[in-house]
């Protein structure tokens, strides 16, 4: 995927893709590329598994529609992968793949009515410690839907009964 998005992942970022834990942070001064690999995370997730829901949250729909709309169509596009863009609704959904649904943080209400397999909060240091939970808590709810891997004859890990599931995670990205 690093291919498709033609950049070398960083020290921080590979860290980042390869966490299994239930809750990740990403903790970076500005520019650090956490959302960069917010981006490289969600379409990790999108291909590993079939047809997942993956929520990503930015402080304001601003946001979504300036950063996180144009760098995942362009993605797609260079890609030669069909999708389907709609604004009204924020979702993206990627035929025979998986949906990718955009949420404000300004408007934790819509946090509400589907289930992800897993979700991304993108810049939640902008948000009060309480908002914060209450958005975390929230992200906790809706993260509950059920996966069965795309390739799991690529799985090498012998003992799959004991692992932690990967997905019902969530991953959030915050500046110090
Ligand atoms: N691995 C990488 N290789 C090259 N450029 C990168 C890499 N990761 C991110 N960038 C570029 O660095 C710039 C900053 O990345 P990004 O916006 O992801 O950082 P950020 O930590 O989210 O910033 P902010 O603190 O403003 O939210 C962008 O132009 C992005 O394309
Ligand atoms: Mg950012």
């Amino acid at each position: 995927m690093a291919g498709l998005l033609k950049k070398k992942m960083l020290k921080h970022q590979i860290a980042m893709l390869k966490s299994t834990a239930p809750a990740t942070a990403l903790v970076s001064g500005f520019g650090g590329g956490k959302t960069e690999c917010m981006i490289m995370k969600v379409l990790q997730q999108l291909f590993a598994y079939v047809n997942p829901t993956i929520a990503v949250a930015e402080p304001t729909i601003d946001l979504v529609k300036k950063i996180l709309y144009p760098r995942f169509t362009e993605i797609f596009d260079s890609a030669g992968i069909t999708y389907k863009l709609n604004k009204s609704e924020g979702v993206i959904t990627v035929h025979g793949i998986g949906t990718i649904i955009f949420l404000s943080l300004d408007n934790s209400e819509r946090i509400i009515g589907f289930q992800s397999a897993f979700f991304h909060v993108d810049e939640i240091d902008t948000l009060e410690a309480d908002k914060a939970e209450l958005v975390w808590n929230k992200c906790l709810g809706r993260n509950r839907q059920k996966l069965v891997l795309r390739y799991p004859e690529l799985e090498k890990i012998k003992d799959k009964e004991s692992r932690f599931p990967l997905y019902n995670t969530i991953s959030a990205y915050s500046t110090p």
